[in-house]
């Protein structure tokens, strides 16, 4: 049993010399996505944590396991869609982004997993409306 628990302890140990890169922060990134204040705001409370150079990480996303998902969820996020980088994309992949935004403001995200531990990124009926009329794409 000791041994088990001691072995356990090592494993835990051990685990934390992985640590992946985190997502680079950049204060004011010339590229930012600039939008009225309330967008913005719903954005940076739901989305930005994932989806911007301006991650704020938690405390446990220095202790592995937890580290690994949370660093993970950030890196594969602003692969898909990043805020910070928002004056890169052209004209097609900005229309994309929005319309991906559109669909996935009232499903998958933001990531229930995060909008369980952030209560306040658990976005609103009217919230979402407010994104996806933001959008201005049109449901079809
Ligand atoms: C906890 C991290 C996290 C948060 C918070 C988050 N996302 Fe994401 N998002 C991801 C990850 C990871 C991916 C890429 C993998 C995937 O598509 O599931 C992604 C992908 C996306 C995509 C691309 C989907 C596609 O099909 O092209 C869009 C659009 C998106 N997120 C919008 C948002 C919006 C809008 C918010 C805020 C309301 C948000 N996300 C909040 C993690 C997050």
């Amino acid at each position: 049993m000791r041994l088990a628990l001691l072995i356990i302890f090592l494993v835990f140990i051990v685990m934390q010399f992985i640590r992946p890169d985190k997502v680079e922060y950049i204060e004011n990134s010339p590229y930012e996505l600039k939008t009225d204040i309330k967008t913005m705001e719903v954005l940076k409370i739901a989305c930005y944590d994932c989806h911007s150079n301006k991650v704020d990480y938690p405390w446990y996303s220095n202790i592995a396991p937890f580290s690994w998902v949370v660093i993970n969820h950030t890196k594969e996020g602003v692969k898909a869609l990043n805020f910070s980088n928002w004056e890169k994309y052209n004209y097609v992949q900005k229309e994309e982004k929005l319309k991906a935004i559109y669909r996935t403001v009232y499903s998958s995200m933001p990531l229930p997993s995060y909008a369980w531990v952030h209560k306040d990124a658990k976005l609103s009926k009217e919230q979402r409306e407010a994104i996806r009329d933001w959008t201005g794409v049109r449901a079809k």
